[in-house]
């Protein structure tokens, strides 16, 4: 069955990014959290990064303590993260790939070449009860080897979609989008439930708003900044707004 509601998951990294540039304690991504959740947020994704160079082991104790809302947990797949989540026991735990030179999470995580690996690594946070996303490329090879290790959740990374759209490459950003269409379609057959996220703005979120198989969109960069502006209440708002439009 495919959900005609859309959540949003409002990733709140940057708003500690912003916090470290100083090295004190504001602005407390916390806050942000509580705040999403106020305005129509149905969620909060937090990245807990190996260099600690935004999200603290801090700010996931404090988020486990005085959330309502779901958090989905990003992390790379390694010992270290693995038994902090066993520890928490977020509502959701979303693996995706880390490499330490990068500025963000570049591409999705090569699944079908570790599948052995990435079945003994997830399955006791399956057993912990958290929900397994795995963060992927739209290719058929990573999402049937996500399936085969016993993900429940896929997120496609939107990220050559969006930048497609940005430098006005069109014709690149339809076939970015035609193949998550084609791949969302594949993945909610295999019975995973499937999310998007990466590079989204009101530009071009409607897009991957209105595929009808993804249920969850998480979104942070754009957010954050946009929060600026407009204060971190209204610009989820209208984001909310738009991918509700899409939606309908
Ligand atoms: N989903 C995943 C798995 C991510 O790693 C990120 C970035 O941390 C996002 C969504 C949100 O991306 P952005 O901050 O570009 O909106």
């Amino acid at each position: 069955m495919v959900q005609s509601s859309l959540r949003l998951g409002v990733n709140i990294d940057h708003v500690a990014t912003v916090r470290n540039a100083r090295g004190g304690d504001t602005p407390d991504p916390v806050r942000a959290a509580r705040l999403a959740e106020e305005t129509g947020a149905d969620g909060i994704t937090a990245h807990l990064r190996e260099d600690r160079r935004h999200i603290s082991d801090r700010d996931i104790e404090r988020l486990m303590e005085t959330l309502t809302l779901p958090l989905n947990f990003e992390m790379a797949a390694t010992a270290e993260m693995q038994a902090i989540a066993l520890r928490h026991r977020p509502h959701a735990v979303c693996i995706v790939p880390e490499k330490r030179e990068e500025r963000t999470t570049e591409g999705g995580l090569e699944v079908a070449r570790e599948e052995n690996q990435l079945a003994h690594f997830i399955a006791p946070l399956r057993e912990a009860g958290c929900r397994v996303s795995i963060f992927i490329a739209a290719d058929r090879r990573q999402i049937e080897a996500a399936h085969r290790i016993g993900a429940q959740v896929i997120e496609l990374h939107t990220g050559a979609y969006c930048d497609a759209h940005a430098e006005g490459d069109f014709a690149t950003r339809d076939r970015e989008l035609a193949k998550m269409r084609e791949m969302a379609a594949l993945a909610h057959d295999l019975g995973l439930e499937v999310h998007a996220g990466h590079g989204l703005t009101y530009d071009c979120v409607q897009p991957v708003a209105a595929l009808p198989q993804v249920m969850e969109l998480n979104i942070g960069h754009f957010l954050i900044g946009e929060a600026i502006f407009l204060g971190l209440g209204p610009a989820i708002a209208e984001m909310r707004r738009l991918m509700d439009a899409a939606r309908a």
